[in-house]
């Protein structure tokens, strides 16, 4: 993809899951990646494979909810790289909760969900300004549809869906291109477990579910890199006249 080698990424939550993999891809592609995640262990670890593994990242210790923390993982980016091209918006909280939430699980799905994607924009925008950058927003199609018991998830990526038009509005004089991305499920390690404890399923079973396989037109669920590609697509050149956009990455599951 046109651009992005030799460029600078934050990723947040890319310890794990859909984030790791967009952290690995945009590795193979030559970017230099922050890797800004709670995660204390999966962290360090994510970024001690990557560098040896040829590639080069290193991890901040964030939450993304505490905005000292968020500046200070971009400005030791800027230190260690000089530079900040791309925003992956990533790290998330899953409290599934129904009308029964406390306020503070609300505060802090919100506060994860909602407004740690909007304090990290916030802290990069002044440096990619300086050379044009683009961000890549992590919204769900929970945020487009209703699900039993998931209003303060779906509540916050719907938040994510109309806050990505509205940055993308801001920052467009500034060369910065916003969007987002809505995958459907998405089988990675955090997935197979709920699966596997909780509604004790297989991949295979999950697949072959009316409700989880079968509701996307695919008939199947997502491997992480299936999303991470779209993403890095975004970020690229190649997607130079797209901003504002949420792209549905779901096999189907909305368009039905
Ligand atoms: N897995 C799916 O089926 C699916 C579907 C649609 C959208 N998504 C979205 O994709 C993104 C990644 O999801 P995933 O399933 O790969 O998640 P995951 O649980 O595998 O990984 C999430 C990562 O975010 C980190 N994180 C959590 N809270 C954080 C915080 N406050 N500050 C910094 N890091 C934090 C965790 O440590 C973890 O490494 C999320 O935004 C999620 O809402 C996932």
């Amino acid at each position: 993809m046109r651009g992005l080698e030799g460029k600078v990424a934050i990723v947040t939550g890319g310890a794990q899951g859909i984030g790791r993999a967009v952290v690995d891809r945009l590795v193979t592609e030559g970017v230099t990646v922050t890797i800004a995640d709670m995660h204390p262990e999966f962290g360090p670890a994510a970024a001690a494979e990557v560098n040896s593994g040829g590639g080069r990242a290193w991890h901040a210790q964030v939450d993304v909810s505490v905005e000292e923390q968020v500046a200070a993982a971009v400005e030791e980016t800027m230190l260690r790289f000089g530079r900040i091209d791309y925003l992956v918006n990533c790290a998330a909280v899953f409290i599934m909760r129904g009308v029964e939430a406390t306020v503070e699980e609300w505060r802090r799905s919100n506060d994860v969900n909602i407004m740690g994607q909007a304090l990290c924009v916030k802290h990069v925008a002044k440096h990619m300004a300086v050379q044009g950058g683009a961000i890549v927003n992590i919204a769900s199609i929970s945020g487009h549809i209703a699900q039993p018991e998931y209003v303060l998830y779906n509540s916050a990526k719907a938040a994510v869906a109309n806050m990505t038009r509205c940055l993308a509005m801001d920052l467009a004089d500034q060369g910065i291109r916003v969007n987002a991305v809505n995958p459907g499920t998405v089988w990675n390690a955090n997935n197979e477990r709920f699966h596997r404890e909780v509604l004790k399923m297989s991949r295979e079973q999950a697949e072959a579910d009316p409700e989880i396989g079968g509701r996307h037109m695919l008939k199947r669920v997502a491997d992480p890199e299936e999303i991470a590609g779209p993403i890095a697509f975004l970020l690229s050149d190649d997607a130079s006249f797209i901003t504002g956009e949420n792209l549905m990455i779901d096999g189907g599951y909305t368009a039905m």
